[in-house]
């Protein structure tokens, strides 16, 4: 867990008062689904509804209802540039990572030239695999495979460091597993990448729900997020670097502009979307219990946040490493609060069945994560629990009690 070099602690995340803001809480369900998408509070479903109510058209200056939607994108911006401290001239909007990462796949690549190399690693989801190997095999470019160990979970950066050549244009690795949690040392990458001369595509949909993110410092090139994963709407965000982006030409109609970022977001904006996020952001920098900027807000909820998801973490594995026949196959030393595990003599399948018939969402798969859960040797990957920052230590006695009763089925 990354926390901010803070002289002073920030204050614990208040549970309660949090708990109170999300209507689907009042199911009465256990939510430990947050890593495939998290909850949502009611300001960011007022937000939408209100961009939607107001009056609102297509950007421009001149009317109330296109200054509206003006003032929607340049907030979106910049929310997520004090979220992830980005430059919000490089904040590209997107349906999803997937999506965007394709799209960004498509207009790097036009920069390769046969014989050249790319690096990407089986710890990710296919989601930053995929998009990177097609646009190689388009390019007539080699890709080279960073593996992490399967025992161990790790993904050492020298592994990646090993692959690096003078005709490296790319390496694309996740800041974090959305299967098992894994935390690479992403900083180490990028310096490493950087002094190969490559550039660093990170996957940060898994990482942003969990931690201060700090594209800056992680020496990010590109950093790729989900606000439906942090509390937002159902959207990809990649923060690029502007005057990289400067560089890069995707597909673009004739008479849309080739301003950046705006030239990476085809069509018109779902302003709606974009308001949604902002308020998100806005509803995180209020977790945080501080007066201050925005972005030092975000640094203390986020790091209040992964506290307390953490101390759930600790409480729930060692729970279940008491638990007849439980493998746990998160093991890094740096990982999020995500959970996968396995049990001897149960399908994970069913056992989520059983979880979900008791109000608690624990699903089962693999999740994208395809090439890890192979090398893992779990290709149907196994039973994923999450931790959020609206779960309680109730909802963890809950579930480690009805697995409990599962196991000895
Ligand atoms: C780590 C990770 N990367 C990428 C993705 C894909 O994100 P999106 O659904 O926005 O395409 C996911 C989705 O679960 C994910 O967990």
């Amino acid at each position: 867990m990354t926390f901010a070099a803070d002289a002073v602690r920030p204050p614990d995340l208040d549970v309660d008062a949090l708990r109170v803001c999300f209507p689907a809480l009042r199911s009465g369900t256990a939510f430990f689904d947050g890593p495939g998408g998290s909850q949502t509070p009611d300001v960011v479903a007022d937000a939408m509804r209100d961009a939607m109510l107001r009056p609102l058209s297509n950007r421009g200056t001149n009317t109330e209802s296109e200054r509206n939607a003006e003032a929607i994108v340049h907030d979106f911006r910049r929310s997520m540039g004090q979220l992830l401290n980005a430059d919000p001239r490089g904040v590209i909007f997107g349906r999803s990572m997937t999506a965007l990462t394709f799209d960004l796949a498509r207009a790097i690549s036009a920069t390769w030239r046969p014989g050249d190399e790319i690096v990407v690693s089986r710890l990710d989801h296919d989601a930053n695999i995929r998009p990177w190997v097609i646009a190689a095999g388009r390019a007539d470019v080699t890709v080279r495979w960073a593996d992490f160990d399967p025992d161990s979970a790790e993904l050492p950066a020298e592994n990646l460091a090993a692959l690096l050549t003078e005709r490296t244009r790319l390496v694309a690795v996740t800041a974090a597993s959305n299967l098992i949690g894994t935390m690479p040392d992403v900083r180490t990458i990028a310096a490493d990448a950087h002094a190969a001369g490559a550039l660093l595509y990170v996957d940060g949909v898994h990482y942003t729900a969990h931690n201060v993110v700090d594209v800056v410092d992680l020496g990010a090139d590109f950093f790729a997020c989900s606000p439906y994963k942090f509390l937002g709407p159902h959207c990809g965000v990649v923060a690029g670097r502007p005057d990289l982006l400067d560089e890069l030409h995707p597909d673009k109609l004739k008479p849309s502009t080739d301003q950046v970022p705006e030239r990476f977001e085809l069509g018109t904006l779902p302003y709606e979307i974009m308001a949604g996020v902002s308020a998100a952001v806005g509803f995180l920098a209020g977790c945080s219990g501080l007066d201050g900027d925005r972005r030092a807000r975000l640094v203390s909820s986020m790091t209040a946040v992964a506290r307390h998801e953490d101390r759930l973490r600790v409480v729930l594995e060692s729970e279940l490493r008491r638990l007849p026949g439980a493998t746990l196959h998160s093991r890094a030393a740096y990982r999020t609060p995500t959970l996968l595990v396995t049990f001897d003599g149960h399908r994970c399948a069913d056992i989520s069945a059983r979880l979900a018939a008791e109000r608690i969402n624990a699903p089962a798969g693999s999740f994208y994560a395809y090439e890890a859960a192979r090398r893992l040797g779990l290709p149907e990957g196994g039973l994923r629990i999450g931790m959020s920052p609206y779960n309680t230590i109730e909802e963890v006695d809950r579930l480690v009690s009805t697995l409990t009763t599962c196991v000895a089925a």
